[in-house]
């Protein structure tokens, strides 16, 4: 099983950005613990603060993986190109948000990305990664 884990912009800044809503954890910290706990699958992990090296990732990937756990972070709400990439893959995308983005800002309600989108996971924290992963497994 080959999966990757693709982070959008901001999402560098984990373990520092707004603690009281992403917590203190750095995602590379996060990842190592998700290895070890899904030591029999092929994780990879991918983080752009653009949307186009995000668009590329999902090509290159996205007819030789498994699965792709997306945050696409702020690209959610806006990226219509970030959908299109996905419809145009075969590899299925699940969404992922570490804050619950409904009980957020009304413009954090809109997702360009959950109707293309195999699943969304969202509100859990870093767990929601945890989710994702096992919602392919
Ligand atoms: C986020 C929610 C988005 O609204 C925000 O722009 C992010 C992070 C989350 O994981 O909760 O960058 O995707």
């Amino acid at each position: 099983m080959k999966l990757l884990i693709l982070n959008g912009p901001n999402l560098n800044l984990l373990g520092k950005r707004e603690p009281e809503i992403y917590g203190s954890q750095t995602f590379e910290d996060y990842f190592r613990t998700l290895q070890l706990k899904f030591n029999d699958v092929e994780l990879s992990y991918f983080q752009s603060n653009s949307e186009g090296a995000i668009i590329d990732k999902l090509h290159e990937v996205g007819f030789s993986f498994d699965g792709v756990v997306l945050n696409a972070g702020a690209y959610t709400h806006t990226s219509v190109a970030i959908a299109d990439a996905i419809s145009g893959i075969t590899t299925p995308v699940v969404e992922v948000h570490i804050s619950n983005v409904h009980n957020r800002e009304a413009f954090r309600h809109k997702s360009y990305l959950s109707p293309v989108c195999k699943g969304v996971i969202l509100g859990f924290g870093l767990k929601s990664y945890e989710l994702g992963i096992e919602s392919f497994l």
